[in-house]
């Protein structure tokens, strides 16, 4: 299997200047990135992850541990000529046009006149900025400078595409833009690696998951190795009349919602379902659905980033 990404216990401390502190931003990171996958990098705000992608970029020296991108290790020249790069904050020149940056980009990594000329008009065209063409990137939203940033990452034609949170600052049709565009990049046999704070992004479109929290991972693999196959409870709808009394048709239940004439709850998974329906109908209720609740990307996140909160706060409790 070959690796486009492999990073061994990697470690990161700032030392903040004036307060002298020490961050532990990265606390030996371990992961790996096969050739040709879409990898998730997840973690909630300041979990380490622009850390790590600024390390892998060799934008920042790490404290300990090693990286290697498309088998060269950090920071290489040779390999960033390969590699297109989203920062998580991109920065223009205010007064360039997309053409024009685009044509800077090309330039950097020493792409051919001409071609720099198709890609650029190309990509344009890609990422929807075709009516934008002769606009300062003064004038741009948040959103069409975070899809000029992609078109961006993408000039040099890179084996690897390492974006940091590209989906930030978009509405939802721009976010399965970057979804689909994403997906386009797999499908040309291009190696991904993003980060964002948003499970359902990476939930829709990864290969392969990391979870981070704290400097540290606290979950990897496919998404469906990731969350378990135990049926968590069994979530029910039935449509009953709004006047009508529940009783104990509540009792034990979770995440209750009751609107207008239907009414929904998780029965927890030892619950004699059976026995609930024929109560529900006793009292007047029709059943809608009955189906059982499988573990998603989601719950496993909330749950490993409250068991990373909870096992950080005893260490500190002990200095
Ligand atoms: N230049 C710096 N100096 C000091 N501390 C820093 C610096 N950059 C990051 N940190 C700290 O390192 C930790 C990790 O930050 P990082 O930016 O890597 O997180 P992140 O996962 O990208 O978060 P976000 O989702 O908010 O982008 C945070 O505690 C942050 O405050
Ligand atoms: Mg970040």
């Amino acid at each position: 299997m070959e690796l486009a990404i492999d990073v061994r216990d990697l470690r990161k401390s700032y030392r903040t200047p004036f307060r002298r502190k020490k961050v532990e931003a990265l606390r030996g990171v371990t992961f790996q990135v096969t050739r040709g996958h879409i990898f998730g990098f997840v973690g909630p705000n300041g979990a380490g992850k622009t850390t790590t992608i600024r390390t892998l970029m060799g934008l920042i020296r790490p404290t300990g541990g090693a990286a290697t991108i498309l088998g060269h290790g950090i920071p290489s020249r040779a390999a960033r000529f390969k590699v297109g790069f989203l920062p998580e904050s991109p920065y223009f020149y205010d007064y360039l046009t997309v053409p024009e940056l685009l044509d800077l980009a090309g330039r950097l990594f020493g792409v051919p006149a001409q071609l720099r000329k198709t890609r650029a008009d190309e990509l344009i065209e890609r990422v929807g900025l075709g009516r934008a063409r002769n606009q300062s990137l003064k004038k741009f939203s948040k959103g069409m400078l975070q899809r000029a940033g992609l078109a961006q990452a993408l000039m040099n034609d890179p084996e690897l595409v390492v974006l940091d949170e590209p989906m930030s600052g978009l509405d939802p049709i721009g976010r399965k833009d970057v979804r689909d565009l994403i997906l386009e990049l797999r499908d040309k046999g291009k190696t991904v690696f993003f980060s964002s704070h948003i499970l359902a992004d990476i939930e829709a479109i990864a290969d392969q998951v990391a979870i981070i929290a704290r400097g540290q991972l606290q979950a990897q693999g496919t998404p469906s190795e990731l969350v378990r196959r135990t049926v968590l409870g069994i979530d029910v709808t039935v449509r009953i009349a709004p006047t009508a009394e529940l009783g104990d048709l509540t009792d034990g239940a979770t995440r209750v919602r009751r609107a207008a004439d239907e009414l929904s709850l998780t029965l927890p998974i030892e619950a004699d379902v059976d026995a609930w329906l024929a109560r529900a109908r006793d009292k007047g209720a029709k059943v809608i659905e009955v189906t059982p609740r499988h573990e998603t990307l989601e719950d496993l996140f909330m749950r490993r980033i409250a068991t990373a909160d909870a096992s950080s706060e005893a260490t500190e409790g002990r200095v």
